[in-house]
């Protein structure tokens, strides 16, 4: 018998189908509903990295925090600190906006989601794809998102700061709603960094024995707990960032008027 090995001519082949799919369901309903509103969030993103109206105080718009440049306003900028100078010109937004980005575009679900939605690779589980080559994420390009983990980290940098902005919006006016979405996003978005496969590989995914480690055995249970919902937390993490950075910036335009704000 002819063995194969993983990067053997014969495992390379695709195998020959001639009907693109034997599903009758509608298959198609998850990569469309996908394209949808992740387009939608591009579309939001783009918009909200050049809208300038950012922060009112006591709120500061998720999309542009921490605000790090000198144009920012005093009271916007993380312990008053700004360490670009008048130099920088461009949306303060820019600064930050790699980290979370990147976080979310290498995460282990919304790869799973746009490689279906965007790139139709496959477009659903037992559905052909209009690729004529796979060469997985062990390669060129895709082997860049490895870089995961390390996003992980800034995650965590950005999640700690979005609940500073929210426990300080919640002091200065606890009973604004703009405090309480903001309390709600932050605690989604740490929910969402924890959950993260990385996160969980971090608290004791190299351990042999859980019984010598019974806090990092803590730990990962509870990651654990979390990560089972990874997906659900990814897409409320962000349908939460989108809806929390808009209201501010509705505030700060005066299309949300105080006090209701
Ligand atoms: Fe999704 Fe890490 S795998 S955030």
């Amino acid at each position: 018998m002819t063995q194969t090995t993983a990067d053997s001519p014969a495992r390379r082949q695709r195998a020959q189908l001639r009907e693109r799919t034997l599903r009758t369901d509608q298959w198609w309903r998850y990569p469309l509903v996908t394209f949808l509103i992740f387009t939608a969030f591009l579309v939001y993103s783009f918009w909200a990295i050049f809208d300038m109206d950012y922060f009112v105080s006591p709120y500061h718009a998720p999309f542009t925090s921490p605000c790090l440049a000198t144009s920012c306003p005093e009271e916007a900028r993380l312990f008053g600190w700004a360490p670009f100078g008048d130099w920088y010109t461009l949306p303060p937004g820019f600064l930050i906006l790699a980290l979370p980005a990147g976080f979310r575009f290498t995460c282990y679900y919304y790869r799973k989601a746009y490689y279906r939605g965007f790139w139709l690779s496959p477009p659903a589980c037992a559905v052909g794809e209009p690729h004529g080559k796979y060469t997985g994420e062990s390669r060129f390009p895709l082997i860049l998102q490895n870089v995961h983990r390390y996003f992980f980290y800034a995650a965590i940098v950005i999640g700690l700061i979005l609940s500073y902005d929210a426990v300080k919006a919640l002091v200065a006016k606890p009973n604004g709603l703009g405090s309480w979405i903001l309390v709600v996003n932050a605690v989604l978005i740490v929910t969402y960094t924890l959950s993260c496969h990385s996160c969980r590989h971090i608290t004791a995914g190299r351990l042999n024995h859980f019984s010598r480690h019974p806090l990092r055995y803590k730990a990962w249970t509870f990651v654990s707990k979390l990560n089972a919902k990874h997906q659900e937390l990814a897409l409320a993490s962000m349908f939460s960032v989108m809806g929390a950075d808009l209201y501010v910036r509705l505030v700060a335009k005066g299309i949300v008027a105080f006090p209701f704000a």
